[in-house]
């Protein structure tokens, strides 16, 4: 018997490196280890996004058609969305009677997201019925396939602490039944945005992977290098090269990579030069889920296919769960 695995995330738009090479690269990999269950959060989006939803349709396809050309498969994987799993709603609501108000208040993550809010909207700003339940609906999610593990970055540990405590509380006052899921911690963020931040839509620094090959290239020459380096053959410093030398360390060979140090170190090598050929790199470790993500474009059917016959399956597994969960409740 495989051990299981839960993770999802919100439907926030096109992915990018980031997500690729910090998140979906490692879900892949589980793929074939575990019994997986992959969705997409489209309720978690409703707490702070309940008043924009007009896009939530079209990001929930888009983060879908990624992971599918990531290699995401629905053969191996259970690939689902939230929504269209309600059981996982009945369970929410037999955990939210047994969390303490003051478990989530607490959360940290919850916190952020508020000062987020707050500073977003004004003062007057409240949190929402729906945002304080962020982490009991998470614990549904994880609960409701009886999850082992539940990869994440370190930014969400703090949610499953709670998903823990709530595990904990369920078994003691219906006794075992829910196993302690475990977080699996992706590596995070490898790799920093264009401009040396942190990769993220909304600072305009990261690559997509859906963008074209000519788009990244444009993109790639903008990155930050060696800022002392003014002529290409002035003496470079490829530990102080910002993000292209850290580009070429993730995505170059060991060769490759000693060569553009000691090219660059000697001044052998030109910025602009380095970033065209990095640009080149990059684009070719794409181009096979490029390829294959407009196909799926093309076949968006596809797409809407997959989404609907994994939810269809997701379900089977989450109404055995709740038929239990109700027995053990003692519901009539
Ligand atoms: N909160 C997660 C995020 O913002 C998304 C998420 C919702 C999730 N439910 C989950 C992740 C269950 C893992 C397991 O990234
Ligand atoms: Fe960075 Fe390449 Fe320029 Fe050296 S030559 S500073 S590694 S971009």
């Amino acid at each position: 018997m495989k051990q299981t695995i839960v993770s999802g995330m919100r439907p926030t738009g096109k992915l990018h490196l980031g997500h690729y090479l910090g998140v979906i690269q490692n879900w892949v990999e589980l793929q074939d280890k575990y019994d997986c269950y992959f969705f997409v959060a489209d309720w978690h989006a409703l707490t702070t996004k309940y008043d924009k939803t007009e896009d939530l349709r079209q990001n929930t396809l888009d983060i879908l058609t990624d992971w599918l050309a990531c290699g995401i498969d629905p053969e191996k994987s259970t690939i689902y969305v939230q929504s269209l799993v309600p059981e996982i709603a009945e369970l929410n609501i037999y955990l939210g009677m047994i969390t303490p108000q003051n478990w989530v208040e607490r959360d940290p993550c919850l916190k952020d997201m508020a000062k987020i809010l707050k500073t977003k909207e004004g003062q007057a700003s409240q949190i929402n019925f729906g945002l304080m339940g962020y982490p009991v609906l998470m614990s549904s999610d994880i609960m409701m396939f009886n999850a082992d593990f539940v990869p994440v970055g370190i930014d969400q540990v703090a949610h499953i602490e709670i998903t823990r405590d709530i595990t904990r509380r369920f078994n003691n006052l219906y006794g075992e039944f829910f196993h302690e899921a475990q977080p699996l911690l992706n590596h995070c963020s490898l790799i920093c945005g264009l401009d040396g931040n942190k990769m993220g839509k909304s600072f305009h620094n990261d690559i997509k992977i859906s963008d074209t090959a000519e788009v990244t290239s444009k993109k790639v020459m903008t990155a930050i290098t060696d800022r002392s380096r003014l002529r290409k053959d002035d003496l470079g410093h490829p530990d102080e090269c910002e993000v292209a030398f850290k580009y070429w360390k993730i995505f170059g060979s060991e060769d490759e990579v000693n060569t553009v140090r000691c090219e660059c170190e000697k001044g052998q090598r030109g910025c602009a030069q380095c970033k065209r050929q990095l640009g080149d790199k990059i684009n070719s470790r794409l181009a096979e889920i490029r390829e294959k993500r407009k196909y799926y474009e093309n076949h968006i059917d596809e797409v809407e296919k997959i989404i609907n016959e994994g939810s269809a399956k997701a379900r089977v597994k989450a109404k055995e769960i709740l038929s239990q969960v109700r027995k053990l409740v003692k519901m009539y």
